[in-house]
C-alpha cells in the first residue's frame, strides 16, 4: 500500500491511458479526456487521484464523486463501475495554478516570442494534469494525442507516430510528461536527440554528443537500452530539476549547458535511470533510495567508462561531501535509506540521502564481493524486475539470497549516518589542490571552493572572476560563499541569478543561507518577491516555506 495515494489497485487496476489533450496557452489549462482502462480485480469501484481537475463527465460510469480535497494528496475520484465495465472516460480540465505544470510567458523562454507549457510528474503532480492511479506502484501503457497551437511543437516521453505518442512498455505514472513550444529538434547519434528552442540547439547538440558512448556503457554492463529512443529535452531555465528521466526524452534544465561538457553527469544519471528507476521502479516513495541510490552508482560507472577513473572519483568524493553537509542538517530519522514518509509531501524525502547514500551502499557491496560479482549481480537484477515496481524489503531478500551477508545491509536501511566499513571514495586528484590553476577542472574548482574555512573572496574574485563564471555550479558556489562570508561584489550578483534560473538545487542554499542576516533575510524577500512567480509550483512550495509569505 501505497500511504500517497487514494487509489485501491487491489480492487481495480488500472492498465492502459488514452490521453486526448489540447493546449491552451490563453487560459493556461489542458481541455479534454482520459480514457482509463481496468482490471476489476473485487468490488464494483475504480479510485483515481486527482488534484484540482475539474471533472465535468464521466462516460460509462454508473456514477461518480470526487472525494475532499487533502493539501498533500488531492480529492480521490470514485467512479462506481459495472461489473463487466472495463473502460472509463474521464472528461476534465487542468487547473492554472495545477503543482505539475508550469506554463511559461514569452519572456521566460530563449525565444521570447512563444509560451511554453511542461509537466513534471514526479513525485505525485501526475495527478494535477491525468486522473489516474498515482502510484510507482502501479504501471500502466498510454497513447495519447496532443494538440498546440501552430506554429508550437508538442512532444512527449514516449514514441510519436502519425501523430499519436505512444508508450507500450507498462511504466508508473510519475514518468508520463508533456512539453509544448517553440521545440526544435536535432539528432546526436544513432537513437538520439536534441530538442530544444532554436537558440539553444547547436550548444546542446555540442555538450551531449557523448550521449551515445554513455548508452554504450550501461548496455556493456547491464544490458540492451529497451525503450528505443533516448533523446534529451533541453527546458528553459525555470526548470525546477537537474533533469527528469521521462522515458525515451529526458527532460535537462539548460543549466548543464555548459560547452565543456563538465556537468554531463545529469545525461549519465538520467540514461542511467532507463535501467534503474524506470525498468525496476521504487513501489512506494518510502523506497526511492532504490531508484536513485541505483542510479549515482551507475551514473558514476558511466563517468568512469566514458570520461575516466579521475572525474569518477572526483564526482564521489564531491558527493560524499555534500552528503555529509545533508546529514548535519536533517534530522536523525531522515537518514536513513528507507524513510517514513506517512502524512508527508513524498517531496521531503527528495534529499541527498537516498542518493549519495544509496550509491554508497552499493559501492561498498561492489568493494566486498568484487566488481565482477557484483556487476554480474545487478544484471541479474534489473532483468529479474525488469517492468516491475518493488519495495526495499524485495530487493534485501533478493540481495540476500544473491550474495549472502556481503556487508551489514540494515544498518544502512534503517540507522542514520555512513555505518563503520563502507567503501568510502578516494580522490588523488583532490589532494593536490593548492591555488587554482588555468587546468583545473569544475569538479576540481568546486572540491577547492567547498574546502576553503576562510577563503580570500577578494583575491579569488581579482585573479578569477568568479562573478562572472559561466560554468553554473561554479558561480553558484561562488555566490552561496559570497553571501556566506558577506562578500558584497557576490552579493550583487545574487539577484540577477535567483531571478533568472529556478533549479530548486540553486535556489535553496541561497535563500537559506540569505535568511541567516537581517540585511540577508531582507534581501531574499525582495528578491524572492520578483522572482516567484516566474519559478514553478515546485519551487515555489520550497522557497515559500524558507523565505515566508512575501509582503509587497
Ligand atoms: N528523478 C530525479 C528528479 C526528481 C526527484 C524529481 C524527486 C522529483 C522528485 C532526477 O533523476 C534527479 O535525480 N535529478 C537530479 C540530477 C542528478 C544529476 C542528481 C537533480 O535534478 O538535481
Ligand atoms: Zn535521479
Amino acid at each position: 500500500m501505497d500511504v500517497h495515494s487514494f487509489s485501491r489497485p487491489d480492487l481495480a487496476r488500472v492498465r492502459h491511458l488514452d490521453l486526448d489533450l489540447r493546449v491552451d496557452f490563453d487560459q493556461k489549462i489542458l481541455h479534454g479526456s482520459a480514457e482509463i482502462t481496468f482490471d476489476l480485480l473485487s468490488g464494483d469501484e475504480l479510485i483515481l487521484d486527482t488534484r484540482g481537475l475539474g471533472i465535468a463527465a464521466v462516460d460509462n460510469a454508473a456514477s461518480w464523486e470526487l472525494g475532499p480535497a487533502d493539501p498533500i494528496l488531492g480529492s480521490a475520484l470514485r467512479i462506481r463501475v459495472g461489473r463487466e465495465a472495463r473502460a472509463v472516460k474521464v472528461h476534465y480540465t487542468t487547473s492554472p495554478a495545477a503543482s505539475g505544470l508550469q506554463w511559461l510567458e514569452p519572456a521566460q523562454t530563449a525565444g521570447r516570442k512563444h509560451p511554453y507549457l511542461f509537466t513534471q510528474s514526479q513525485a505525485i503532480h501526475a495527478r494535477s494534469w491525468a486522473p489516474l492511479q498515482d502510484t510507482p506502484g502501479v504501471r500502466v501503457t498510454f497513447s495519447a494525442r496532443v494538440s498546440a497551437p501552430a506554429p508550437l511543437c508538442a512532444v512527449m516521453g514516449a514514441v510519436q507516430r502519425d501523430g499519436v505518442f505512444r508508450m507500450d512498455n507498462p511504466i508508473p505514472s510519475y514518468l508520463i510528461s508533456l512539453a509544448a513550444g517553440d521545440i526544435h529538434r536535432r539528432d546526436i547519434g544513432p537513437r538520439s536527440a536534441v530538442y530544444a528552442e532554436p537558440a539553444l540547439l547547436d550548444a546542446a547538440a555540442h555538450e551531449f554528443e557523448d550521449t551515445e558512448s554513455m548508452i554504450q556503457a550501461v548496455e556493456g554492463l547491464y544490458g540492451p537500452y529497451r525503450w528505443g529512443r533516448y533523446d534529451i529535452l533541453v527546458l528553459p531555465p525555470s526548470f525546477p530539476f537537474g533533469g527528469m528521466e521521462n522515458p525515451c526524452l529526458t527532460f535537462a534544465t539548460p543549466t548543464v549547458i555548459a560547452s565543456d561538457k563538465s556537468l554531463v553527469s545529469l545525461v549519465a544519471h538520467e540514461l542511467a535511470h532507463s535501467w534503474s528507476g524506470n525498468l525496476v521502479t521504487n513501489a512506494t516513495w518510502s523506497d526511492f533510495w532504490l531508484n536513485e541510490g541505483f542510479t549515482v552508482y551507475v551514473e558514476r560507472r558511466v563517468l568512469e567508462k566514458v570520461y575516466g577513473r579521475r572525474r569518477a572519483d572526483m564526482e564521489a568524493v564531491l558527493g560524499l561531501g555534500e552528503l555529509r553537509k545533508e546529514f548535519a542538517r536533517l534530522p536523525q530519522n531522515d537518514c536513513v535509506l528507507h524513510v517514513d514518509l506517512a502524512g508527508r509531501d513524498p517531496d521531503d524525502g527528495c534529499t541527498l540521502v537516498p542518493y549519495e547514500k544509496g550509491a554508497l551502499l552499493l559501492r561498498t557491496i561492489e568493494d566486498a564481493v568484487g566488481r565482477e560479482r557484483f556487476d554480474a549481480f545487478l544484471r541479474a537484477y534489473f532483468d529479474r524486475f525488469a517492468f516491475q515496481s518493488i519495495t526495499t524489503a524485495q530487493f534485501l531478500d533478493y540481495l540476500r539470497q544473491a550474495l549472502p551477508n556481503p556487508v551489514p545491509v540494515d544498518q544502512w536501511i534503517d540507522r542514520p549516518g555512513v555505518p563503520e566499513g563502507a567503501a568510502l571514495p578516494h580522490s588523488d586528484a583532490f589532494e593536490r589542490l593548492t591555488w587554482p590553476e588555468p587546468t583545473w577542472t569544475t569538479q576540481e574548482w568546486l572540491h577547492f571552493l567547498r574546502s576553503q574555512e576562510a577563503p580570500d573572496m577578494a583575491r579569488l574574485d581579482r585573479e578569477f572572476k568568479l562573478g562572472e563564471a559561466g560554468n553554473s555550479e561554479i558561480l553558484h558556489q561562488w555566490l552561496l560563499m559570497s553571501v556566506q562570508h558577506g562578500y558584497q561584489p557576490g552579493i550583487a550578483r545574487v539577484e540577477p541569478f535567483l531571478c533568472s534560473v529556478g533549479r530548486r538545487k540553486f535556489l535553496k542554499p541561497i535563500y537559506t543561507e540569505l535568511m541567516k542576516t537581517g540585511e540577508g533575510r531582507a534581501l531574499a524577500r525582495a528578491i524572492y518577491a520578483k522572482a516567484r512567480s516566474g519559478y514553478h509550483p515546485i519551487a515555489q512550495a520550497t522557497i515559500d516555506v524558507i523565505v515566508g509569505p512575501i509582503t509587497l
